[in-house]
């Protein structure tokens, strides 16, 4: 994977467009209720103010409708946390497509959602050649965001007079390209979450490479109906325990395994005021549901993590949410945190999880990426890590 690098480019005086992945969660009320994202962005933006770059920033938030910037929409917040943590005040503009704003050499300024441009989804090719005409040099520093072929993630690579990978994507690509060719063995990879049916494919692709394979949550689920267990009202997708059943075969026929729960922690509600009970696997009742992995299981995981020489984490094991399921997940957090393993992690409940428990110290690397992430692993080419390949050879 050979694409041009921030740190090898002269940015003195230059204008620079940073395409970032600023899509942080927010509160009901619009607070930033987790900013790593945010963080992770600021080495790039600081190089360049540092060089005397003129800086000019933008990110998609959300989901928004072309055309206009509803209340919900705005990086307003994300300004005021961005100047925060650059120690100066980031200026947010709005419509900026056409130009008309002003930046010096050494200021910053964030350009508002870059989503609400009409166009923007679909990569249209006049609104990506307008965003080029701001620049002098394009930066893609948007991992979170790799996996979509959109104007700032995309076209607008093609365009600019110069186009490059961001520090905070050069960091994603090293460490994620280091788990998946030639990891430290055994390999381990852990996806939990609710459905099979999403992380299917990533599934598919772990089950030919990986030494174990963890699955938990609902995900779990399915792969006990496969291996014949009874589990009650539990989360899962019985259509899917073909699937199931294929992966768990193909692992077998590798010498390889995906080790299932032997215990459970189940209660007839998820709620806050459910009561929990923690019974063998061959116990669960018609009305149980599995929310969490019991502590033989737990114990049992947290070894082969110990053990690995690889872990890769996208999903927890319970409905770690709620104290009394959150065992299973704070154990295996645990375990990777001490593992000598080099471990990576990625996804939105998987940094919750972390912070939750406190490890983010402790982890080999944290990827800024959910989606991107799942499809990098899965050996995919992510099309705004295509755009910056194109043109380190052009
Ligand atoms: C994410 O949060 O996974 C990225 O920012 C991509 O967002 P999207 O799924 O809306 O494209
Ligand atoms: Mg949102």
């Amino acid at each position: 994977m050979q694409v041009k690098k921030l740190n090898e480019i002269d940015v003195r005086g230059k204008k620079v467009f940073i395409r970032a992945d600023l899509n942080v969660p927010q509160d009901d009320a619009g607070n930033i209720t987790e900013d790593t994202r945010i963080r992770a962005s600021i080495p790039s933006i600081q190089y360049c103010l540092d060089n005397g770059a003129a800086v000019m920033i933008t990110s998609h938030l959300g989901r928004p409708t072309e055309g206009t910037v509803g209340p919900d929409d705005t990086l307003a917040p994300v300004a005021v946390r961005m100047g925060q943590l650059l120690h100066r005040p980031v200026r947010l503009i709005a419509d900026w497509v056409d130009g008309g704003f002003e930046v010096k050499p050494g200021e910053v300024v964030l350009l508002e959602n870059c989503r609400c441009n009409v166009g923007e989804k679909k990569n249209n090719e006049a609104l990506a050649r307008k965003m080029a005409a701001l620049c002098d040099i394009y930066v893609n520093d948007a991992f979170g965001t790799a996996h979509r072929a959109e104007a700032t993630t995309h076209g607008i690579a093609r365009f600019a007079p110069a186009a490059c990978a961001g520090m905070l994507m050069g960091a994603e690509i090293d460490a994620l390209s280091k788990a998946l060719h030639d990891p430290k063995r055994p390999l381990v990879a852990i996806v939990g979450g609710s459905k099979v049916s999403s992380k299917l494919t990533i599934l598919k692709s772990l089950a030919d490479k990986v030494d174990q394979l963890i699955v938990g949550g609902g995900i779990a689920n399915t792969f006990l109906l496969a291996s014949g267990k009874r589990i009650g009202e539990s989360l899962a997708e019985p259509e899917l325990v073909k699937e199931a059943q294929a992966i768990i075969d193909m692992m077998k026929a590798r010498g390889a395994e995906v080790p299932l729960p032997v215990d459970v922690v189940v209660a007839d509600e998820v709620s806050a005021l459910a009561r929990a009970n923690r019974i063998s696997v061959d116990e669960v009742g018609p009305h149980d549901r599995i929310l969490d992995v019991g502590p033989k299981t737990a114990a049992k995981l947290s070894e082969i993590i110990a053990n690995a020489g690889t872990v890769v984490w996208n999903g927890p094991v319970g409905v770690f949410e709620l104290p009394q399921f959150a065992g299973g997940t704070k154990m295996m957090a645990s375990a990777i945190a001490h593992s000598e393993a080099f471990s990576i992690a990625g996804g939105g409940d998987t940094l919750a999880a972390i912070a939750k428990f406190h490890i983010a110290e402790d982890v080999g690397y944290i990827s800024t990426g959910g989606g991107a992430f799942l499809e990098f692993l899965e050996g995919k080419t992510l099309p705004a890590i295509a755009a910056l390949e194109e043109r380190f050879t052009a």
